[in-house]
């Protein structure tokens, strides 16, 4: 079976079953084209809202899929590949940010959506990386706690030094991982291209470039801008959907190794057998008690309301 024939057999699928396939932009070129819904993670829980779809199928990671179930609780949510997790997501424990909140009852706690649903239960606040500057600065308290992910976290705080943010170690392997190094080289290959960057990476990385934000705002940004060449510094696959959408301009990705290995479990088979497997017990579908999702939800309400 070719792709354009797997493709148009999930279509079918999809309108028959009424199912919307929320797809994160670091799936694969033919994951985004089936998709009802594609953008970063902010973009696809506000997404996940509207739709008057009975099932909701999610190819990307699980917290996303998590927090799909938590906004639209009545619908059923698939993980296009039940394996697909965060290791991000996993970072912190519980019990140890519950402990740090007793001791500092007047720090809010800020969570990266990157974040199981039982760790949301102790935070006050979720945000994503588009939207983390906005909302902490938005926030009535000038005491935070952020986590997991201290290079957001510690990006957020240098703009914000009006405001105390205490940090924790953790973030995300795969952004973490490049290197000075790699940007000079990408520099070095590329000198006319702009660096447009993810905040997940290091401090050192970001610093040199002439953009940092989510994957929507380096997308967003490189679609405006007047320049002809970017080096773009997040998971490889937003060059490949940059060149498709922006052909007259020239994407690198800053290295072949920024692969997040997770996000590109999902294959379109998988999509396929999600589908074909929802009423049957075969698909993975995502299932949360009533008073996890009431206590977990809390704190992506407060996102969407200060982020919206
Ligand atoms: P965005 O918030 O930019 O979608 O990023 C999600 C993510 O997992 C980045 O690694
Ligand atoms: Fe998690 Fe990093 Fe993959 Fe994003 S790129 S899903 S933060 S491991």
């Amino acid at each position: 079976m070719t792709v354009r024939e797997m493709q148009d057999i999930i279509l079918k699928l999809k309108k028959e079953t009424n199912t919307a396939i929320l797809a994160h932009s670091y799936q694969a070129r033919e994951i985004v084209e089936i998709a009802d819904f594609t953008g970063d993670s902010y973009k696809l829980s506000v997404d996940a809202t509207k739709t008057d779809a009975d099932n909701i199928i999610f190819c990307g990671v699980h917290f996303m899929a998590e927090t799909a179930k938590m906004l639209s609780p009545g619908k059923r949510v698939f993980l296009a590949n039940k394996n697909a997790g965060c290791p991000m997501a996993e970072q912190m424990d519980r019990d140890m940010i519950a402990q740090i909140k007793a001791s500092e009852p007047d720090r809010t706690v800020v969570a990266y959506i990157n974040t199981t649903a039982s760790l949301k239960t102790v935070c006050d606040v979720c945000v994503t990386s588009s939207s983390a500057l906005k909302i902490v600065k938005a926030l009535d308290s000038d005491k935070i706690l952020f986590i997991p992910d201290c290079n957001l976290g510690g990006w957020v705080k240098k703009q914000l030094p009006e405001k105390d943010i205490k940090l924790l170690q953790g973030g995300c392997p795969t952004h973490a991982a490049v290197t000075v190094n790699d940007v000079k080289k990408a520099k070095a290959e590329h000198p006319d291209a702009l660096f447009l960057v993810h905040p997940e990476c290091v401090p050192a990385v970001t610093e040199l470039a002439d953009y940092v934000g989510s994957t929507s705002g380096i997308m967003d940004f490189a679609k405006k801008s007047d320049a002809r060449e970017f080096i773009i510094g997040t998971e490889t696959s937003i060059s490949e959907h940059l060149q498709y959408d922006c052909p007259d301009k020239k994407f690198y990705p800053l290295t072949k190794d920024l692969v997040c290995r997770n996000m590109k479990l999902t294959t379109l088979p998988d999509v396929l057998a999600t589908l074909k497997g929802m009423d049957n017990g075969e698909a993975s579908e995502i299932i949360m008690d009533e008073e996890l999702i009431a206590s977990a939800r809390k704190c992506i309400d407060e996102m969407i309301r200060l982020g919206g």
